[in-house]
């Protein structure tokens, strides 16, 4: 008989029952479901609370890049992700930033856009102005759900209406700019659209579907700033290389993809580590940088008059330190204790701070010396490990299989054995 994915009840069942339903489904050995029964530092109870159909948790190394000078201020930033280099990349270009005062950030107010979706309406550009005409009166409704947001000097601040068509006819779409202060905001946004539907309905005669707010944040706007001297780099001649590096990307999405995933990189990181929602800031960096209708490089690099690099980054950044799991999932907390972040405008300008600073290690590192040598080196370490060496033994096989160009599971196995043997 052929095994069903169709368990019900599945939900209601303890995480140790579950477990037990998909080891017989995917025929995991005894070994294997224990390993992912273990309990580490994220307990079966909250992460039972934090989502559905819990079966287990999985851990990821949690890192740290120094060297961070961000606005005159040093910061120690937790980086949480599964690739070599990424953190030591980090690490040695915000050091290589420094001489130059660090890295700046700026940033707009947290705003957020919730969408309120209309339709049905023959008319949708008077319709448009009439919700225009009510614009205080939603506001109003819309800050009514949220006291406590206003209290702290958020809340719904503006209004704005667009026309936009679309297959199925013209759509009268509103946003409501919330203010959301330290919180990623879709909550607040999504609770604010959903109690103006019915009163924009009532006025315009239309029918409301979607209420729910959009990932493309260009409200919400943090930039970073940083200078590399020439000499850091290793001269002019490297600048230009830097520079030609950037305007690849600036000319092809198919290169301003990859040099925008080499930003994220930075981003992401620390997003894991501090537990955000990082679907919604990867979905707003992409869009971002299409805004203008063609795929763009999220950031800029150029010279100055003294012949050194300038790099700048400007992204939207959703993040939040209250009302999301950051307050709930235990490591994240020691994440942002380690950060010292005090409000999510801050944490964000940190996290487009390492997205500058990552990028610049990218481009310094294809531009200059090709990016697989320090990839290799950890790739290598990684292989080492995975062909059973522990010890002294990871360094020694990595070093030999970098130093033969020969990379492979088969040669760390017999390197192993080789070099055991000498011991
Ligand atoms: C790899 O994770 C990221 C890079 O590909 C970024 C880039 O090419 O700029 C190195």
């Amino acid at each position: 008989m052929s095994k069903s994915s169709r368990i019900p009840g599945f939900y209601n069942l303890s995480v140790e029952e579950r477990l037990k339903k998909v080891a017989e489904f995917a025929n995991l050995t005894e070994e294997e479901t224990k390993l992912l029964f273990k309990e580490g530092n994220l307990s079966f109870d909250i992460a039972n609370r934090m989502i559905e159909n819990v079966v287990g948790t999985m851990s990821h190394p949690f890192a740290v890049a120094l060297n961070f000078l961000i606005d005159g201020k040093d910061y120690i930033v937790p980086m949480v992700i599964e690739e070599t280099s990424v953190v030591a990349a980090a690490s040695n270009a915000a050091k290589m930033m420094r001489s130059k005062g660090g890295i700046f950030t700026s940033a707009t107010d947290p705003i957020m856009i919730g969408q309120i979706q209309l339709t049905n309406v023959k008319d949708p550009w008077s319709a448009k102005l009439k919700i225009l005409e009510q614009k205080q009166e939603i506001i109003k409704l819309a800050n009514d759900q949220d006291p406590t947001l206003v209290s702290f000097g958020g809340g719904a601040k503006d209004l704005e209406v667009r026309v936009v068509d679309s297959e199925v006819g013209p759509m009268v779409i509103t946003h409501l700019l919330v203010d959301v202060r330290d919180a990623m905001g879709a909550n607040a946004v999504n609770t604010m659209c959903e109690a103006v539907a019915p009163y924009i309905e009532k006025i315009t005669g239309g029918k409301v579907y979607l209420r729910i707010i959009s990932n493309l944040a260009d409200r919400r706007i943090v930039r970073a700033r940083a200078t590399v001297a020439k000499e850091e780099i290793g001269g002019e001649e490297a600048v230009d290389a830097i520079i030609k590096a950037y305007a690849f990307a600036a000319s092809d999405p198919y290169r301003a993809a990859t040099h925008n995933k080499g930003i994220m990189n930075g981003v992401i990181a620390v997003a894991l580590a501090t537990c955000q929602d990082h679907r919604a800031i990867e979905a707003g960096a992409h869009a971002y940088a299409a805004r203008t209708g063609r795929y763009l490089p999220l950031s800029h690099w150029e010279k100055d008059e003294n012949g050194d690099l300038v790099g700048t980054l400007e992204m939207p950044m959703a993040v939040g330190l209250v009302g999301g799991a950051t307050k709930v999932h235990p490591i994240a907390k020691i994440a942002v204790k380690i950060l010292g972040v005090k409000t999510a405008t801050e944490l964000a300008r940190v996290m487009v701070a390492v997205g500058l600073a990552q990028n610049f290690a990218a481009l310094r590192a294809l531009a200059l010396e090709g990016i697989q040598l320090g990839h290799m080196r950890l790739h290598a370490r990684n292989i080492a490990i995975q062909a059973g060496a522990t010890g002294d033994l990871i360094d020694k096989v990595a070093e030999q299989m970098v130093k033969e160009k020969k990379i492979r599971f088969d040669r760390a196995q017999e390197l192993i054995k080789e070099l055991s043997e000498k011991q």
